[in-house]
């Protein structure tokens, strides 16, 4: 048998013993006597009786075992034109006075902290403080308007902000403090301190008696050690997109994400303590949290912050300069960066002025990777590129080709095969499982493995409706797919209303709630289109209330701009179509998957239920 297969098939007959092994690999300061559970259904818990700091794994463990004088974290801004390296111990010594600032605002174990800050070293730093006292960070994706901030500060319910004054978008500077300030005017929680991080390209103007200096702060805190966790105390909430337009809290425990994190690194990417592992996502994203700060740290590599872009920081082969410079040994992106690249510079011209020898793979998520980009990209690189398949909800892989493990051949367009601890079934409406090459939806047999959600922010009935009552025993995905005959999986699609705009995960009915809150607005739905750069852009279909007076052109720019002040420049939403009628069934259901369809080229079935086929001829010109 394979060594991926006995490994997998392992993990599945016997969860206790395969998880008691693979979390050896973790400093615990008490052992666990059980390793799951499961006495609660649908509620698991791993490792329940266990204690352990995340932190101390990801940072003081390795300053006490040799490593404290190795580079942890490289940070290489473009934007700022800044390159800055932190030993394991300097980044231990920040984020314990760090921790000691948090401590300082009255913050303790179990208070939450919401983190709305750029790619800038301060954002590890603040997680990592969190994880270190036992505080719950929540990271905020600065790409994010006020609105998205306010309604994650009223989930949430921060006891401090940590922010920052700007970002810097290749060479604009976006103010993060009045957008900051506003989510919290709007918010009906208020957070009892912000402490900002102020940037040298633009001061922000502190509020008196709520806003706090990182650096005076910093200044005046006395470092703090890590306090012991239990396993299933909270790390991280991250909110991301559902099937309504609520975000949703996914809430990540401490210990079972440490075990799958650490033993993802040798097993899934081949990397070895020492190594330079470079995640070029945002610390916003689940990508970010697992792959630019947790599992690089917690293995004793050194890790990659990266603030730039793929593209114009200054050019195409701003990638490649980086690989070259920190001899990245393994870089992880979204399919979306390598379709920029491959825009600007269609024959790699760029990568032959850069010395790549140190690379050893290249791992794409976010979104489905169309093999077009991956052929490229294995062309041009000349190394494993390998697509997997994750959530923000699992926090690490459910489907991989393990190259540390055994690589099995690369299948352009299919995410390769399910990671230990995942039982992945293809079911029908019924709940049956379906045959090799059968499209369905694709669930999760529970319990999930380590480091997957445990449920929502303080909201276990919403995780039960999301996820776990369509199918009794199985948690759903959202996304369909196949498995073909020798276990290869292909994720195709995604249901309900989320889109994938660039790799970000957006929900079209949020997009929807905005549209029609306009008062020239009578109805819309937003599909996601196919685009060649971002995978798909949001595009909203528009009728109008009879008898409006503006004229379009004013209505569709003020529709961008709700769209972009509400939810924020990352949802991309740039075009808005106007029609006389949106098509329906008989029984008034929009036909989004037709419209979508059609926007994308498409052929078409003609729904039997369709109350007026004309329309659908009105859509295909405007999309034409
Ligand atoms: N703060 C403020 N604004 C932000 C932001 C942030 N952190 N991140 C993005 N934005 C803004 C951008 O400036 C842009 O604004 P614009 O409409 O005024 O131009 C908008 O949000 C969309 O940004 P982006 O998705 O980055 O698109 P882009 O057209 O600027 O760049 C790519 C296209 C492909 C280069 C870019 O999307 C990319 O690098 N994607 C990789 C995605 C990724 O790593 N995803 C992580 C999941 S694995
Ligand atoms: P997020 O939670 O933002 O990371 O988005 C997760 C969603 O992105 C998944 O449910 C999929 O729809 C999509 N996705 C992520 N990685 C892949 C992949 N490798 N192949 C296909 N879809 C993917």
């Amino acid at each position: 048998m394979s060594d991926y297969l006995e490994t997998y098939q392992r993990s599945l007959e016997h969860p206790e013993a395969f998880w008691s092994d693979v979390a050896m690999d973790i400093v615990w300061d008490k052992p666990f006597t059980r390793v799951l559970d499961n006495e609660n259904p649908p509620f698991y818990k791993w490792y329940p009786d266990g204690k352990l700091n995340t932190c101390f794994n990801a940072l003081d463990r390795h300053v006490e075992n040799g490593r404290a004088d190795q580079v942890a974290l490289i940070y290489d801004s473009p934007v700022t034109e800044t390159i800055k390296r932190f030993t394991y111990r300097e980044l231990r010594d920040l984020t314990a006075i760090f921790a000691g600032v948090l401590n300082d605002q009255g913050v303790v174990k179990g208070d939450t902290v919401i983190i709305y800050m750029p790619m800038v070293p301060e954002a590890v730093i603040a997680m990592l403080a969190c994880a270190r006292i036992g505080a719950i960070h929540s990271v905020v994706f600065g790409g994010f308007a006020s609105n998205e901030l306010a309604t994650r500060i009223n989930d949430a319910q921060p006891k401090v902000i940590v922010s920052a004054s700007c970002g810097i978008e290749i060479n604009r500077v976006i103010e993060y403090k009045p957008l900051l300030d506003a989510a919290i005017a709007i918010a009906s929680h208020k957070p009892d301190a912000c402490i900002i991080l102020q940037r040298p390209q633009s001061k922000a103007q502190m509020i008196e008696g709520r806003d706090v200096d990182w650096q005076k702060a910093s200044a005046a805190a006395k470092a703090v050690d890590c306090v012991s966790l239990a396993a299933t105390d909270p790390l991280y909430i991250l909110y991301t997109s559902g099937t309504t337009g609520t975000p949703k809290g996914v809430m990540r425990d401490n210990g079972g994400h440490a075990v799958a994190l650490k033993w993802s690194m040798s097993n899934i990417y081949d990397i070895k303590p020492g190594d330079v592992y470079w995640c070029a996502s945002d610390v916003g994203w689940v990508v970010g949290h697992s792959y630019i700060v947790y599992a690089p740290l917690l293995h004793g590599c050194t890790s990659v912050l990266y603030e730039g872009k793929p593209v114009g920081t200054p050019d195409a082969g701003a990638f490649w300069r980086v690989i070259e410079q920190h001899k990245v040994n393994l870089l992880f992106t979204a399919p979306t960066a390598f379709r920029a690249i491959k825009r600007d510079d269609p024959d790699g011209k760029l990568i032959k002025n850069y010395d790549l020898s140190s690379l050893q793979s290249l791992f794409l998520a976010g979104e489905r990777c169309d093999p077009t980009t991956i052929e490229w990209a294995e062309l041009k690189l000349n190394v494993p590129v390998i697509d997997h398949w994750w959530q923000t909800e699992t926090g690490w892989a459910i489907t991989a080709n393990c190259i540390g493990l055994e690589k099995f051949p690369v299948k352009h367009g299919s995410a390769a095969r399910p990671m230990p601890g995942y039982n992945l079934q293809v079911l029908d409406e019924k709940g049956h499982a379906l045959a090799a090459g059968k499209m369905g939806k694709m669930a999760l047999k529970l319990p999930l493995p380590p480091g997957c959600l445990q449920t929502l922010w303080k909201n276990d009935q919403g995780y039960i409706d999301a996820y776990l009552s369509v199918y009794d025993g199985y948690y759903i995905t959202w996304d369909a797919g196949y498995i073909d005959e020798d276990g290869d999986v292909w994720v195709m699609s995604r249901l309900g209303d989320v889109i994938n705009v660039a790799g970000h995960r957006l929900s079209t009915g949020a997009m929807e709630e905005v549209l029609a809150a306009h008062p020239d607005v009578a109805e819309c739905a937003v599909i996601g289109a196919n685009d060649e750069l971002k995978g798909q852009v949001p595009v909203g279909l528009v009728i109008l209330n009879s008898g409006v007076s503006n004229n379009h052109e004013t209505i569709i720019n003020e529709l961008i701009a709700r769209v972009r002040n509400n939810i924020g420049p990352v949802a991309a939403f740039k075009r808005v179509i106007i029609l006389n009628r949106l098509p329906k069934t008989r029984s008034g259901k929009i036909l989004r998957g037709t419209m979508k369809k059609i926007a994308d080229g498409e052929t078409y079935n003609i729904p039997a239920t369709i109350d007026d086929v004309t329309i659908l001829d009105e859509i295909a010109e405007a999309f034409k």
